[in-house]
């Protein structure tokens, strides 16, 4: 089988990694892909964006299943356009990635399937969102309705700052239309952990856990990131959490797709908020997450090419998806500066070095002109290995981080402790 995966990042070179153990994948494609895809499979220049470029690949190269990774593709609806020319897809419609496209459509998901959420309100207009903030007490989450890449989410403190992030996001349109209609949030106190399930709709199947560290300094400080590194399993999920996710996270979201009829074949990525051992949903992704993805498939047992191709032919309730035991750590190696304003292009030196037992994802990587590889973004790579337990694998994973340089390199060095 013939395989393309659409996306560039860690979490698409953890994807193509994992299909090229499978026997029954012969051949791997991706578009864009990156540097560390270009090892194992073929790269195709264009735009995730690109729907009919990419319906076009698919024909040329006779691909036989594609993979899509990022929500951009999967929100302006990739799937449904490759399914109504017959070719096979992992990856929701694009009715069923609305649930991430729209937080107001997710908030409607949820409070009509009495799924556990915080209070909230849809507001279209900057005074109706003023006006509408009486019913709140601060700090208040503000909440761009459309994808805004991570930066349509605000925590505001007080009133003032409630009111200028409302202003800068409904009248000075600074995320774009991402900001026209904003869904304002209670503020959830707990720990946050995410849920990755693998679903075609009838069955739903969790994952192993992961645990994300989301802010760019150790001690869990300063700015949010895409994510600068994670651990698997979860060592902060207190003991029989499985249980309250299935009666009251996953059970009433597999109802809702069914009477909402909703043809959702693919991953599903929930945000929770535990406190007092009850979980509340903060928000649901459409896919894959990066780089919880990097730590999980690399403690799959099962051939993920058979489960994807069960999640798109809607049997997955005929496969045992096993995991391994090990401990599985990924340290993103992050450019100087991210998320803020870095270099780009600089040349990294060392990946031949690391040892076989550690396995580094390319994430913003790229060729130069002399076919060097060059930081290319702000994660830069994911150094990841499986251990006995978390000292361990952090113990490797922390060891190959030097064996890498690159100008600029920059590292949380608290992963899987705090
Ligand atoms: P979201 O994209 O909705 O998951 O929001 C991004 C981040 O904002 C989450 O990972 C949380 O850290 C934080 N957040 C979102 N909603 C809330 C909430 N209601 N209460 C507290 N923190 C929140
Ligand atoms: N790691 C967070 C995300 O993929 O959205």
């Amino acid at each position: 089988m013939k395989v393309l995966i659409i996306g560039n990042g860690g979490r698409e070179h953890a994807i193509a990694y994992t299909l090229k153990k499978s026997p029954l994948v012969t051949e791997i494609h991706a578009m864009p892909g990156n540097p560390g895809i270009a090892t194992i499979g073929t790269c195709h220049n264009g735009s995730v964006e690109d729907l009919e470029g990419i319906l076009a690949l698919v024909e040329k190269e006779n691909i036989d299943f594609t993979v899509i990774g990022p929500e951009v593709p999967l929100c302006l609806g990739l799937a449904d356009l490759l399914e109504s020319h017959g070719h096979k897809v992992f990856g929701p419609t694009k009715h069923a990635a609305t649930l991430e496209g729209s937080k107001a459509f997710s908030k409607d998901f949820m409070a009509r399937h009495n799924i556990p959420t915080a209070a909230y309100k849809e507001v279209n207009s900057y005074d109706e969102a003023v006006a509408a903030l009486k019913d709140f007490s601060y700090p208040v989450v503000v909440k761009a309705d459309g994808l805004a890449a991570g930066k349509g989410v605000v925590i505001c403190e007080d009133e003032a700052m409630a009111v200028s992030t409302l202003k800068e996001m409904m009248v000075d349109g600074i995320l774009d239309g991402a900001g026209s209609k904003v869904v304002l949030e209670e503020f959830l106190t707990g720990f946050e952990c995410s849920l990755l399930c693998f679903t075609d709709g009838k069955t739903i199947v969790p994952m192993v856990s992961a645990k994300d560290h989301k802010q760019i300094f150790d001690g869990n400080k300063g700015p949010n990131t895409g994510g600068m590194g994670t651990v698997s399993p979860n060592p902060f999920l207190p003991e029989g959490m499985e249980d309250v996710f299935e009666k009251d996270i996953l059970d009433p979201f597999m109802e809702g797709l069914k009477k909402d009829n909703m043809d959702f074949r693919g991953v599903v990525f929930i945000g929770l908020m535990i406190e007092n051992n009850k979980a509340k949903v903060l928000e649901y992704n459409v896919r894959f997450g990066d780089p919880e993805t990097q730590v999980i498939l690399l403690r799959l047992e099962s051939d993920l090419f058979e489960i994807m191709q069960a999640v798109s032919s809607q049997t997955l309730d005929q496969v045992d998806v096993k995991w391994k035991e090990d401990h599985v750590a990924c340290l993103v190696l992050a450019s100087g500066g991210y998320p803020g304003d870095y270099e780009k292009g600089i040349v990294i030196h060392g990946l031949d070095n690391v040892k076989d037992d550690i396995i580094v994802f390319h994430a913003g990587t790229a060729f130069n002109e002399k076919g060097e590889v060059v930081t290319n973004g702000g994660r830069v790579l994911n150094v990841c290995a499986l251990g006995t337990s978390l000292e361990d694998t952090r113990e490797k994973v922390y060891q190959a981080s030097k064996d890498i340089e690159f100008e600029g390199k920059y590292y949380r060095q608290d992963i899987g402790l705090n």
